[in-house]
């Protein structure tokens, strides 16, 4: 098998033989990958999260906005709002990727943050036809490589769902924004509920946060029901709740996870070893997706 395996990342994706791959398994990625290739691309769907996997995590050493970091924006929301949000980011983002904690631990306080934010966004009454300004305005960025990536899956017209616990509208603005909002695209996330003068009123539905994906997909059954035809899965995430964005499809029969280690590397490194099959570490392209994609669609 190591003979084969060597063959395969010398030949066809020498991607996967950079220092900054991790791989738990290397010869379950090598018959994953193989049987996917066989089966081609009518079989594949791709699963992604949105903050941090498609949109980078830093550049220039700088770190780029979640979705809801790009409305701290003086045209939408004032300053005691935004002193608000940057208080509760510091208080919960570090529960949210501590690597010491478990995720029944850090539910509760997910939940808390979330909810705060949106309820300070309601409260500032955010104006819909100012979105894509802020949008502008933001150093958000998709990883380097985002283009190939997006054109590629609509040619081969390969379904993508964008699972996401950001803002819909916004993750949806900053696609646009990049020219790659191909019609291949389905998008889960928080979405924002205008009133008729164009103010934000409430988020719609039920709300999705880092670690609720497996409820959210099985909410949208109906949206994996038309995707049965299609068993073989690459799924792309950042944090270990990402996992559980495919939980919504009952039959797969391939599936290979791909894993973005953005922050605290030293200490989730293990953990993320041994939940993806494929671990990046501070990789803030598309590459190995791409390589990948390239060889199996
Ligand atoms: O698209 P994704 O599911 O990754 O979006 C969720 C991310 O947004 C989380 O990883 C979290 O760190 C970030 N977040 C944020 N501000 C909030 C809530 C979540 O930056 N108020
Ligand atoms: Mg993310």
């Amino acid at each position: 098998a190591l003979a084969i395996w060597h063959q395969l990342t010398k030949s066809e994706i020498p991607e996967l033989a950079k220092a900054s791959v991790l791989m738990r398994d290397r010869s379950r990625v090598e018959t994953t990958i193989q049987a996917m290739h066989r089966a081609g691309p009518d079989a594949l769907q791709v699963i992604s999260d949105f903050d941090m996997t498609l949109s980078r995590f830093a550049y220039n050493g700088t770190r780029c906005p979640t979705t809801h970091n790009i409305l701290d924006n003086d045209l939408l929301i004032n300053d005691a709002c935004k002193k608000r949000i940057r208080e509760l980011l510091n208080i919960y983002y570090p529960i949210e990727i501590d690597a010491a904690c478990t995720v029944e631990e850090k539910l509760p306080h997910m939940v808390e943050w979330w909810t705060s934010v949106h309820e300070l966004l309601i409260q500032q009454k955010i104006r819909k036809d100012l979105l894509a300004l802020a949008v502008e305005q933001s150093s958000a960025m998709l990883r380097e490589g985002y283009r190939v990536f997006f054109d590629h899956l609509q040619q081969q017209q390969v379904p993508l769902l964008i699972f996401s616990a950001g803002v819909g509208d916004i993750l949806e603005e900053v696609i646009r924004q990049n020219h790659v909002f191909h019609p291949n695209i389905h998008v889960i996330s928080n979405y924002m509920d205008f009133d008729q003068s164009g103010e934000l009123q409430a988020f719609k539905g039920p709300l999705i946060h880092t670690f609720n994906k497996r409820e959210g997909a099985l909410l949208h059954a109906a949206h994996f029901r038309k995707l049965r035809e299609r068993p073989n899965v690459l799924l792309l995430g950042d944090s270990l709740g990402d996992l559980t964005m495919a939980d919504g499809l009952a039959h797969t029969q391939h599936t290979l996870t791909v894993g973005f280690l953005n922050d605290q590397v030293g200490e989730r490194r293990e953990s993320y070893i041994n939940s993806y099959d494929i671990v990046l570490v501070k990789d803030e392209t598309m590459d190995v997706p791409n390589a990948i994609l390239n060889y199996i669609a």
